[in-house]
């Protein structure tokens, strides 16, 4: 089995990059002392990747958006090659807070994580779900992993990551709260299902599947082993060196 994969979203922080420096420095310190059973992906803003790729030199990094198109007139945007150009190895696509409030249609995401793959990045394709009514996994998750593997071939699955981030789930939302490690699995199951589908069993069973929604590392070993998830996507908690190292040693420890 592969080794658990720990990714930090650092969304839009810290402020300074001198502070990204030292988040960088303090997280590939824990890594080494604790992390080596495990990997390790940070994912700072833009201006910020270029510091972090000197603060660390065993753990990867990666960005948290790019563009479909590879060069050309398109302002403001980063394409999957300048990523791969500057040793980004990872990308988030489709997070919500993406979706929710900046418009980001199913349409774009596909366009994204096809150009992404296409790229050799490790794509990290966010999923999730606004609001649980029941304990049953809602169908907009398997809509939006459907509409964002539209046109993507079955060998460049292994480049995928899917991260099941329920919204709700999320740190800075409004009584938010972790999901728990049982439906969690369920997830797994659903979205295994769904991959089975498209693709064939085996593609499913090696597909990697993540959880991302305020995990720290005294709920993370729940998600890892009851609730069969191979990983996880990190907000706040990855902003604090000694809480994300933690994490990183629960998941280097769970495996
Ligand atoms: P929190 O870990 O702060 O809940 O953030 C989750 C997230 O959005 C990671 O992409």
């Amino acid at each position: 089995m592969s080794k658990y994969l720990i990714v930090a979203n650092w969304k839009m922080n810290p402020l300074r990059q001198s502070d990204a420096y030292v988040l960088a420095s303090r997280v590939e310190d824990g890594y080494l002392k604790f992390g080596k059973n495990v990997d390790v992906v940070i994912c700072p803003p833009f201006p910020y990747i270029a510091v972090v790729s000197t603060a660390v030199k065993k753990i990867k990094y990666g960005a948290q958006n790019t563009f479909w198109a590879e060069k050309g007139a398109y302002t403001g945007e980063v394409s999957p090659a300048q990523l791969r150009d500057i040793g980004a190895t990872h990308v988030i696509l489709g997070h919500s807070e993406r979706r929710i409030h900046l418009g980001e249609t199913d349409e774009m995401v596909n366009k994204k994580v096809r150009a992404a793959l296409d790229h050799g990045l490790s794509t990290i394709l966010c999923i999730g779900e606004s609001e649980r009514e029941d304990g049953e996994i809602p169908a907009i998750v398997g809509e939006e992993l459907v509409s964002a593997l539209a046109g993507v071939k079955k060998q460049l699955l292994k480049n995928l990551i899917v991260c099941y981030e329920p919204v709700w789930a999320i740190s800075t939302g409004k009584n938010a709260r972790p999901d728990t490690p049982d439906s969690a699995f369920r997830a797994v199951l659903f979205i295994r299902k769904i991959i089975t589908g498209l693709y064939d069993r085996k593609t499913a069973d090696l597909l990697r599947i993540i959880y991302g929604g305020s995990v720290r590392k005294d709920n993370l070993y729940g998600f890892l082993t009851e609730g069969k998830m191979q990983g996880a996507l990190v907000g706040g908690a990855g902003l604090d060196a000694d809480e994300f190292t933690g994490i990183i040693e629960i998941a280097s420890r769970a495996r």
